[in-house]
């Protein structure tokens, strides 16, 4: 599952709209946390990726948890050490040290009208336990180490000691088991803060359903139960989810996000190509796994199946929005999708791929929701088949319809 989603990711990046170029950032290795004992599962030190804000953004801090599943056993975690979901000799030496930031996170005004000029701090994900693990003793006879949460810790540590704390606007965000650490560590984060300090949370694709009753709903419990024993999360998640259920069932966030004080945005499709290709069935058919890979190829049960995905993940989402105690902004889209945040595709310029609700990109959406120009609470109810929202035009006329959009749509706040 995790070597899969590595490579579904990397796909997924490069045929979103083609390849694009982002402003290059160095990796940095976080040498401090060695004596914290905040490593990666491997033992070598956390990483982050770190560009300053600059101009009026100086205030402004953008802290974003990288993705790439959970290992939920020994052989699982011990194979995430040879690749960068586990090591960051690994990430150096696979990036050649530097990671292009595009999207949400890049630099460019034009399509990122609201957080461009942000400072912006990737967190590699390098635990395997959406940042969660805290095991004192390294696991003698594999030469594991389970500290994820020490390795958030550390970071925030490192955050604080570069200036963060005086930040006017802060967004911890993140994507996928990046996604599901936000939704885990928001209002930590936000404790870090003067009251002062306008500080959100956005999740993208983080909102991995339970779906007890519909296919898969066993395997997703036996895998998440497999990365709490692992990672000995029973007394690292948060005590106002395990006072009330199992530890495995506070990895799901329908169980977490109605405890959330802190605003929090959701970003998902109702056909999240994750969820759906990866936590439905143990043993895929070729017929499923052709499919996923080509929607033109699934035949009819296919797309039942996906239908009642569907089905199952807006009504779990509405009745968790329904039961939180601060009101969530959201945008629920159909594209077969999962990853928005570092694809301009995805985020920026996500309404030329067929991909906006109410007129507006994912990134201007999650603009408006952060500086309150309005709540923004989307759902798409019209499309219930999944759509493939790969761009038919060629780069440069995508970059141009997208950035005539901005140059007519956006106000800055
Ligand atoms: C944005 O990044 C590009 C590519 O690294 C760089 O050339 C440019 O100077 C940056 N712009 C700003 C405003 O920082
Ligand atoms: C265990 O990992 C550490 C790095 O954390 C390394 O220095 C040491 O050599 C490893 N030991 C074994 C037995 O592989
Ligand atoms: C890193 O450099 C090697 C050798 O120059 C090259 O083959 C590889 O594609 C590069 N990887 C990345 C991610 O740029
Ligand atoms: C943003 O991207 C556009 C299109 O590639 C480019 O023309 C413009 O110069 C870029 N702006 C900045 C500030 O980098
Ligand atoms: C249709 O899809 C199902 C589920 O993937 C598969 O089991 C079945 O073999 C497929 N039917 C045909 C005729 O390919
Ligand atoms: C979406 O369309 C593109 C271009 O036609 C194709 O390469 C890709 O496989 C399709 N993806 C899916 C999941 O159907
Ligand atoms: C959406 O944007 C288009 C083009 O800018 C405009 O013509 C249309 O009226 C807008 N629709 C809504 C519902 O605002």
């Amino acid at each position: 599952m995790a070597t899969l989603l590595v490579a579904l990711l990397t796909i997924l990046s490069l045929v979103v709209v083609g390849i694009e170029a982002g402003q290059n950032v160095i990796i940095s290795l976080l040498d401090s946390a060695i004596a914290k004992g905040a490593v990666c599962l491997d033992g070598t030190p956390p990483a982050y990726a770190y560009r300053p804000g600059f101009g009026d953004g100086v205030d402004n801090w953008h802290i974003f948890l990288e993705g790439g599943a959970w290992c939920q056993n020994v052989d699982e975690c011990l194979t995430r050490t040879k690749i960068p979901s586990g090591s960051s000799a690994k990430l150096i030496s696979t990036k050649n040290g530097s990671v292009p930031f595009s999207g949400m996170l890049a630099n460019n005004s034009t399509f990122n009208p609201d957080f461009y000029n942000w400072h912006v701090f990737k967190i590699f994900y390098c635990d395997g336990s959406s940042f969660m693990s805290d095991v004192e003793d390294v696991d003698p006879k594999h030469n594991l180490t389970y500290r994820g949460a020490r390795i958030y810790d550390a970071m925030m540590d490192e955050l604080l000691r570069i200036g963060m704390g005086n930040a006017k606007n802060a967004l911890l965000s993140g994507i996928s088991a990046g996604g599901l650490a936000t939704i885990l560590h928001c209002d930590k984060f936000q404790s870090l803060f003067h009251k002062t300090t306008r500080v959100k949370c956005l999740s993208d694709s983080g909102f991995f359903i339970h779906g007890e009753h519909f296919i898969g709903g066993d395997l997703r419990e036996s895998f998440f139960s497999g990365v709490v024993s692992t990672h000995g999360l029973t007394n690292t998640l948060p005590t106002s989810c395990t006072f009330k259920f199992s530890p495995t069932l506070c990895l799901f966030p329908e169980n977490l996000v109605p405890d959330v004080q802190t605003p929090l945005f959701l970003i998902e499709s109702s056909f999240d190509s994750y969820q759906i290709s990866q936590t439905l069935f143990k043993d895929k058919s070729p017929s499923w796994i052709s499919c996923n890979q080509n929607l033109m190829t699934c035949n009819l049960t296919e797309i039942e199946i996906m239908k009642d995905f569907r089905f199952t993940i807006i009504n779990t989402l509405k009745s968790t929005i329904a039961s939180s105690s601060s009101k969530r902004g959201y945008f629920v889209h159909s594209c077969y999708l999962h990853g928005h945040m570092e694809y301009k595709g995805g985020s920026t310029c996500s309404s030329f791929i067929g991909n906006g609700l109410a007129n507006k990109t994912i990134a201007l959406a999650v603009g408006d929701w952060y500086f309150d120009r309005s709540e923004f609470q989307e759902m798409d109810m019209l499309n219930n088949l999944p759509r493939n929202c790969t761009s038919t035009d060629d780069y440069p006329t995508f970059e141009k319809k997208c950035s005539d959009y901005y140059i007519q749509h956006h106000q800055k706040p």
